[in-house]
């Protein structure tokens, strides 16, 4: 941990009491006059932190950014998923970013968000919109010893960490619409991309690419009528780093859960969300369409489509259109 990261932490642990200069130095491993010398540059990066010469220091708020030792200090140490955090200001999309690193032979865990991303994308080659400071846009990279078709169980159990962390930091009520889409009232909130590079029996690495609309008050026309925000759903605005320090521990938390062997529960989670399962549903998958009855997750976390001539169809990937 870097020493602002320490600092934020142990601020945050001390609350409203605050904590003296002489034991924050101590608790960091540092001096007084380090401590000092970060604590005014926090404050210059929009840190509310209070000073008194004999009290010490009490945290008060944090700026609407995301600062990689921020995240950090709100994580727990023994964590894969946010081992190292990264923040760029632009980029042209983290999945790509992160594959990058993946072909050099980085660690798994590493995670790199973007304040904004000049070429976001979506699943089926569509635009991912991504303004500057009004979404989380990150991606996690993984490297599970499973097969390529198990990878499916990595995109259920992203959704479900996704989903539990945003229904507790904001109250609201989601839905997942297989395989990965989180929903508020039918609107699309939340969009998640994964990639992955594999020999024929397994994985290499997994990007795992996730979008939320945090705070964006505003969609284009195209995307009005299917895309919601946090802030619209709520009527408040979040706080970004809030919502992605919850995302990062409950990712953390369900991808233990997957490598443990422990996917039929997360996939039991995951059903109780589900608006697919139990539906009459078209798929589209390239320029093929099924259509029939979602029945259920198999173990792998593919879709077992129960066809209208009575076939039970395993399906991997794909856009699922809910008949009304
Ligand atoms: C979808 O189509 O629903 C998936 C959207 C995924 C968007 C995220 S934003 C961070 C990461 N970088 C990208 O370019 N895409 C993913």
């Amino acid at each position: 941990m870097t020493l602002d990261a320490k600092i934020l932490s142990m601020l945050r642990e001390a609350d409203e009491t605050g904590i003296t200069s002489a034991s924050l130095a101590t608790k960091t491993g540092s001096n007084a006059a380090a401590v000092s010398q970060r604590v005014v540059e926090l404050c210059r990066l929009g840190y509310d932190i209070e000073s008194t010469p004999h009290l010490g220091y009490r945290f008060l708020s944090a700026p609407d950014l995301l600062h990689a030792d921020d995240l950090v200090s709100r994580l727990s140490p023994n964590r894969i998923v946010g081992r190292d955090i990264q923040v760029f200001q632009e980029t042209s999309s983290t999945n790509d970013v992160v594959e990058k690193l993946a072909r050099d032979g980085v660690a798994e865990g590493v995670v790199v968000f973007a304040e904004s991303q000049t070429k976001g994308r979506g699943r089926m080659g569509r635009k991912w919109l991504s303004p500057p400071g009004r979404g989380l846009w990150f991606s996690v990279l993984l490297r599970p010893l499973m097969p390529p078709s198990s990878v499916t169980q990595l995109t259920i159990a992203a959704a479900t960490a996704v989903a539990r962390a945003v229904r507790v930091e904001t109250g609201l009520a989601l839905q997942i619409k297989w395989p990965n889409d989180i929903l508020i009232h039918g609107k699309k909130a939340v969009g998640i991309l994964t990639e992955l590079s594999a020999e024929l029996d397994q994985v290499r690495y997994v990007v795992i690419g996730i979008g939320v609309d945090v705070n964006i008050t505003e969609f284009p026309a195209e995307l009005a009528e299917i895309a919601t925000s946090l802030s619209a759903a709520a009527g408040k605005n979040f706080i970004r780093a809030e919502i992605a320090a919850a995302i990062l521990r409950e990712l953390d938390t369900d991808y233990a859960r997957v490598t443990r062997g422990e996917f039929a529960a997360l996939a039991e989670e995951w059903e109780q969300q589900c608006v697919t399962l139990g539906q009459r549903v078209q798929i589209h998958i390239g320029d093929r369409t099924v259509a029939g009855r979602a029945e259920s997750l198999d173990n792998d976390g593919a879709l077992l489509l129960r066809t209208d001539y009575g076939h039970l169809e395993r399906i991997v990937g794909g856009d699922v259109v809910l008949e009304k």
